[in-house]
């Protein structure tokens, strides 16, 4: 750890989050989470659609999207327009096919690509939109100049992530973030210098860590009490332990304010 109480950064790259997430890991998280793949699921999703102001005539950005439910979510509930980013196409097939499923197709659509080099134009959305999921970005301060170029001028970045709020050694802080593939976890007051640095002013920030703990516990009695034996019987235990194992560590972790989550909204100047 560093002299500004920041871990040293893991070497992930995007080719293995598309492993983990070609692989079982989806399955496991939409398991643990619902298909919404985010604490608090669809109740999150309506506190930030709130928050971003989100209205029919929307255009949303859903940067790190996955399967597509907050996506389908927003169109259902709002009427607006919502295009999906995510890097792995086993996550933009299967969130294509849910979404023809579900007839939103008109509304909701999808596109494999990075979000550093996010592939549409300057301005083209009012709301660029996230939810626990830019902790698997390698570089934020590119991640959040790539949202400032595709939102229009006045338009909403929305977001919610997984945080460091504590000091932690380098061995433990590498023990988390092994175990999510995360390069590194941002610092609230990291994501608010950012986002100034990149022209948004910042509308509202919440630290919602103490949440966040309460629903580690809630994610690790239901893999202890619901999942084990359907993950023992369909992955192995080696994988089951490895969970088991790994959650551990972030519910500790978390009930001793090292990590959490927050929420930041902010305006494009
Ligand atoms: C936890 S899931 C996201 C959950 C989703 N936001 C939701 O609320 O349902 C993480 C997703 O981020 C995607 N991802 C990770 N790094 C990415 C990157 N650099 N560009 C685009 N997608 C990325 C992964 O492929 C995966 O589908």
């Amino acid at each position: 750890m560093n002299k500004n109480n920041e871990c040293k950064r893991l070497d992930f790259t995007i080719g293995d989050v598309n492993e983990i997430y070609e692989g079982p890991v989806g399955q496991l998280w939409e398991a643990l989470m619902g298909e919404q793949i985010h604490v608090g699921g669809e109740k999150e999703t309506e506190i930030l659609a709130r928050k971003a102001g989100i209205h029919q005539s929307s255009s949303v950005l859903d940067v790190c999207s996955a399967l597509g439910g907050p996506a389908r979510h927003l169109a259902r509930k709002y009427g607006c327009r919502v295009t999906g980013l995510d890097a792995t196409g086993k996550m933009v097939n299967e969130a294509v096919s849910r979404t023809q499923k579900d007839g939103l197709s008109e509304l909701v659509s999808f596109r494999l690509g990075n979000a550093l080099d996010i592939p549409f134009h300057a301005g083209t959305f009012d709301i660029v939109w996230g939810q626990d999921a830019w902790c698997y970005i390698t570089d934020k301060e590119r991640l959040l100049r790539e949202a400032n170029r595709v939102l229009r001028p006045g338009g909403v970045i929305a977001f919610t992530d997984w945080i460091q709020t504590g000091k932690m050694m380098d061995k433990e802080c590498e023990e988390l973030n092994t175990f999510m593939s995360f390069p590194y976890l941002e610092t609230l007051g990291g994501y608010e210098k950012i986002l100034k640095d990149n022209s948004f002013v910042i509308i509202e920030k919440e630290d919602m860590s103490i949440d966040f703990a309460r629903h580690c516990h809630i994610y690790q009695d239901k893999l202890r009490n619901e999942l084990k034996d359907g993950i023992i019987s369909n992955y192995g235990k080696e994988l089951y332990g490895a969970a088991d194992d790994g959650l551990n560590k972030w519910v500790v972790a978390a009930d001793e304010g090292k990590v959490g989550r927050a929420r930041l909204i902010g305006k494009k100047i």
